[in-house]
């Protein structure tokens, strides 16, 4: 069965290319951290910078990773040795490998917290408490090794399976039904969440900009998480560009899951902010926003167990469609590169990448909270802050930053013309922007970022 002459496994649909990539794209990002990260950076006009990073950066880099993978038909290493054999450029895909196994590593913990929060709202766990008891049951969640380590586990197991049954079987089967129901719970959200009186200040703090709020900090957290929000920097869109099939159109496809991503980023903010306001909590709560605040919000909602099931499981969807795609990077890596069978290869990264995960779980708990590793720029960090911060400021960064550069400058042009336009099958006019976005503009920002986001200067 797993023979490496078979035909190379892929996406079977359209619909399903667009719903895993998308479910890709959607995460904790989107749902957890895009809605804090707006209440203290201020609201609509940091959305504002937000969305000119995602259309100036996001998108030529979602396309660019989309033209190397379907370009090389190659796991994110593997796509860079066929395409620039004996360079290198290798290195970019090793990079992106252990962005991945890092990303995974505490996204897990996070995603694990989400089905823990699952079962409190279905057992009422917060119901009756006040806002600082709400907080002490979050802070007894992370800081307790056993549930931190069980409920990682138990989302790294559902991840595994998912991977487990390859592309079309596994991750298309699986985003095809998960994708609508995250559609359908959110749509749901909203309709409640904007009708409930007093909903219209939420409403205004999303969407009227008030730039005197605005700070140079403010952007770089605005490109950085444009970054993390599309999936960009470490392969993952390499490799599902790997398994889209050649008649496909990388161009819309791309645009399509931007803007997919984009609007649901934008839709759970229109969730939480009016429920928020409505209920005169403050919305800067920062990380907590959805494990502490949110609570607070269904215990004064009519209904508030339901809401409360119906967000946490959002949460949870949205996470297992997004690990899945940073475990399909490390797998596919095992498979194409070490020749390993696909299902040993599934198991192999679950169990390492489980196994970092409980560490960085751990590192919230007395048992590992005194290790601390030192990261240039950033002092010493508990192992979950270590993987998160690497991640996100090294390894995200540099890997946009060298797959922009060598579309832009390294492919031959003819080769990334012949890759988008499907052999000359599809006009595209845009080609010449999409060019001066690749070679220059994204790199030159992602290089300012990069050189802030390690101390090398300060704005
Ligand atoms: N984009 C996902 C989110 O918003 C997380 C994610 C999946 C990711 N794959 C990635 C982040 C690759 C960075 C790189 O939650």
């Amino acid at each position: 069965m797993d023979n490496n002459n078979v035909q190379r496994d892929g996406f079977s649909s359209r619909l399903g290319i667009l719903f895993a990539a998308a479910g890709s794209a959607i995460g904790l990002g989107n749902i957890w951290k895009f809605p804090y990260i707006t209440g203290v950076y201020g609201g609509a006009a940091f959305i504002l910078v937000y969305l000119l990073c995602i259309a100036l950066i996001g998108l030529p880099i979602m396309l660019s990773e989309f033209t190397i993978g379907r370009r090389a038909q190659k796991n994110a290493i593997g796509s860079f040795k066929t395409l620039k054999p004996n360079s290198p450029w290798f290195l970019t895909g090793w990079m992106g490998f252990i962005a991945a196994f890092s990303i995974l590593s505490f996204y897990g913990v996070v995603a694990g917290w989400t089905v823990d929060y699952i079962v409190k709202a279905i057992t009422g766990a917060y119901v009756g408490l006040d806002a600082d008891a709400i907080g002490g049951l979050f802070v007894g969640l992370i800081s307790n090794p056993v549930m931190t380590v069980v409920y990682q586990l138990i989302f790294m197991i559902l991840t595994g399976l998912i991977v487990y049954g390859g592309i079309k079987d596994g991750i298309e089967k699986y985003s095809k039904i998960l994708m609508p129901l995250l559609l359908v719970i959110i749509v749901i959200l909203d309709v409640r969440a904007v009708t409930l009186p007093g909903a219209s200040e939420g409403i205004n703090f999303l969407f009227s900009p008030d730039f005197s709020a605005l700070s140079a900090e403010a952007v770089l957290v605005a490109l950085g998480h444009a970054f993390f929000s599309l999936s960009l920097g470490m392969g993952t869109m390499i490799t599902y560009g790997s398994y889209i099939g050649k008649k496909e159109d990388l161009g819309s496809m791309a645009l399509q899951v931007t803007i997919a991503d984009t609007v649901i980023a934008l839709l759970a903010g229109l969730a939480i902010f009016p429920a928020v306001f409505a209920f005169g909590v403050e919305p800067a709560a920062g990380p907590g926003l959805v494990f502490i605040t949110l609570p607070n919000v269904f215990n004064q909602m009519a209904g508030g167990m339901i809401w409360g099931v119906l967000f946490f499981l959002l949460l949870a969807v949205a996470a297992l469609t997004s690990a899945i795609s940073i475990l399909e990077v490390v797998v596919a890596y095992f498979a194409e590169e070490l020749k390993m069978p696909r299902h040993k290869a599934t198991i192999l990264a679950t169990a390492a990448i489980s196994f970092v995960g409980a560490l960085a779980g751990l590192s919230y708990t007395s048992v590992l909270g005194n290790v601390l590793i030192p990261l240039p720029g950033f002092g010493s960090l508990v192992i979950f802050d270590w993987l998160d911060m690497l991640s996100a400021n090294y390894l995200l960064p540099l890997g946009g930053l060298f797959i922009s550069i060598f579309v832009g400058w390294i492919m031959k042009k003819e080769d990334v013309i012949d890759e988008v336009s499907n052999s000359g099958a599809i006009k595209i006019s845009w080609f010449g922007a999409f060019m001066i976005l690749a070679k220059v503009v994204a790199p030159i920002m992602i290089a300012i970022v990069f050189l802030n986001g390690i101390g090398i200067f300060k704005f």
